[in-house]
């Protein structure tokens, strides 16, 4: 590594505005609010200077400017794609073909396309705009220039695309410092580093079997915790602690019980601390894209940042000493032991490992959870299904004997319960976090400037009736042998699904989260039947509710009941 990775952290807590990463595309991206304020000042110091003296003048002068600023303003904002792309289209007078999109309003462009459910607003806003945008499609958010990508094609040009290798950086993550992990730390050494310790220590194949018999632990444990529940429980609490715990076994050695009895002090601090951060890091900020309200914070965000990151710091840091108290006499066991255990220009400063370690926490608890509860959602819908499942199960484990995980690779048909829920609800429908071209770029034969946020609508992909034959229909047989998606990988080489992004910046913990969600369905599924709770509904309610993942707006209930005689 580099000595780039020594670099210490600023303090966020106390930052005003999130800072960008030095390249081109960040400078470009949008204005700040110091370039607002220039313009202003321009404006009124060319009023002051014709007014002189005279009131009247003056106050004319001032209508001139106002009149001026809302003739800009209107002009930016006849562009397709709206004001932010307005702006670049004539400051640069550049020739070329002009992206479809949404104009939105002049100051805050298309926002609410990106409020609620978002992937479903930007699928039918494309679709009402028909023809290219349906592919590719520009809109404003603020004074940022987005594009949206809903074609499979399209989606490879970006995903895989070198210019599109950094992420646009709220201030929410800049505030959880999450700039120095691996999510938002700009594309470079350090982020090449991060991700090569991440590779080789947390997820490559030989750590993901080492760390089987914890997952098996852990899956007991949810067995245990759903047996004695009764008719009509919510399986989110569960799922939720099951990945917790796992993720936190993993990364910092901790092992704890699924037992709400014997829920410790940690585990609900915990637990409060990823809450407060998937909120913060889930929610649409305004100030992001709109420069000029950053100083008043409106939402809170800054504040509730500061807050949390001394929580943060207090937890891990905690954690972190005990590692180092214990390093002596217990080796290399978790993934913070490893990061302690880097040398010389490996190293990093303490700060910069809270911010990987709580990443990885923060990464791994909810994408596993909402996945699992939206396939159980399914199998309590479609019982066929289900039963197929079961049938599965009996044929390759039998039900004298536990699921292993070693059983996983020969369940094709769970794999393709599993593939099909991705596709019905990628738990990332515009896979989670953006890309931020570092250049100017052609995408689909479009000029894409330097500074533009990239997205990729996986969700319209996934939906398209072009792409995928009766698309809302939720039918894993399209998965089995023979079916001509049988052998379609959601790894990220195949865009027509890929809920784990592709490229570059793809998921790292792909391998990791499909092993675990895999063998953790199949053991519920063989030890448990999942059938609907008594209440009228069923307790299945397909309503989504978009956060930094796409969950169960209502939490799914159910009765299981038991299939095994040991269970
Ligand atoms: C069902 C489970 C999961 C899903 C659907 C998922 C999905 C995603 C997606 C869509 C991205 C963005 C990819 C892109 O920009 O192309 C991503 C990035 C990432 N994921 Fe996952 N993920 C899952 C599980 C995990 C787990 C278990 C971990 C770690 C314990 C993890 C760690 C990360 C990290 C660190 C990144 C940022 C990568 C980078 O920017 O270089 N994910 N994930």
């Amino acid at each position: 590594m580099t000595p780039q990775l020594q670099r210490s952290t600023p303090k966020a807590s106390t930052t005003p505005k999130p800072k960008r990463s030095k390249s081109k595309a960040s400078e470009e991206s949008m204005a700040t609010p110091d370039d607002c304020a220039a313009s202003w000042l321009l404006y009124l110091s060319l009023a002051a200077k014709c007014g002189g003296d005279h009131p009247g003048r003056l106050a004319g002068l001032l209508s001139v400017c106002a009149a001026a600023f809302a003739v800009t303003c209107i002009l930016h904002w006849c562009f397709p794609g709206g004001a932010a792309w307005g702006r670049w289209w004539l400051t640069r007078r550049l020739k070329g073909s002009l992206l479809p999109g949404p104009r939105g309003l002049p100051l805050i462009g298309s926002m609410w396309l990106m409020t609620g459910l978002a992937h479903r607003k930007l699928a039918a806003e494309a679709a009402r705009l028909g023809g290219r945008a349906k592919r590719l499609m520009a809109f404003s958010l603020g004074e940022t220039r987005m594009v949206v990508a809903a074609h499979p094609d399209v989606a490879r040009e970006i995903l895989n695309s070198p210019a599109f290798a950094d992420r646009p950086i709220k201030e929410s993550a800049y505030g959880l410092l999450f700039h120095r992990a691996i999510g938002f730390a700009p594309h470079g050494a350090y982020w090449r580093a991060l991700r090569r310790v991440a590779s080789t220590h947390l997820f490559s194949p030989w750590q993901i079997t080492a760390s089987a018999p914890q997952r098996a632990v852990i899956a007991s444990q949810m067995v245990t915790a759903l047996v004695g529940a009764g008719a009509g429980v919510e399986v989110r609490r569960v799922l939720r602690r099951a990945s917790l715990h796992n993720v936190m076994w993993s990364v910092f050695g901790r092992r704890y019980d699924l037992d709400s009895n014997k829920e410790s002090e940690e585990v609900r601090e915990l637990s409060h601390l990823v809450d407060e951060g998937y909120d913060l890091l889930g929610q649409l900020n305004w100030s992001d894209h709109l420069p000029w309200l950053a100083r008043f914070d409106l939402q809170g965000t800054r504040a509730r940042c500061s807050g949390l990151v001394p929580r943060v710091n207090r937890f891990v840091r905690r954690i972190i000493d005990d590692h180092r108290s214990a390093a002596a006499s217990a080796g290399v066991k978790d993934f913070t032991d490893v990061l302690l255990s880097l040398q010389g220009g490996d190293k990093l400063a303490d700060a910069d490992m809270i911010a990987v370690l709580w990443e990885m926490v923060f990464r791994g608890t909810d994408t596993v959870a909402v996945l699992m509860e939206w396939v159980l959602a399914r199998l309590v819908l479609h019982r066929d299904v289900q039963a197929r499942v079961h049938e599965e199960l009996d044929r390759v484990v039998g039900r004298d004997r536990a699921v292993d995980e070693s059983d996983a690779a020969s369940l094709a048909y769970l794999h393709a319960v599993i593939k099909e829920t991705l596709r019905v609800h990628p738990p990332g429908p515009l896979l989670s976090w953006a890309r931020l071209a570092t250049s100017d770029v052609r995408v689909d034969g479009f000029l894409i400037p330097a500074g533009t946020t990239a997205m990729v609508n996986m969700w319209a992909i996934t939906h398209d009736p072009d792409v995928w034959a009766e698309p809302e229909e939720f039918r894993p047989e399209r998965f089995v042998e023979g079916q001509p998606a049988a052998e379609l990988s959601v790894m990220g080489s195949d865009l027509r699904l890929a809920p784990f992004g592709a490229g570059r910046r793809s998921c790292p913990g792909k391998s990791l989260a499909m092993a675990t969600v895999a063998f953790w369905l199949a053991t519920l599924l063989h030890e448990l039947e999942f059938l609907p709770s008594p209440d009228p509904a069923g307790g299945v309610n397909l309503g989504e509710t978009l956060r930094l993942s796409c969950e169960m707006a209502a939490p799914l209930a159910v009765t299981p009941r038991p299939r095994r005689p040991a269970a």
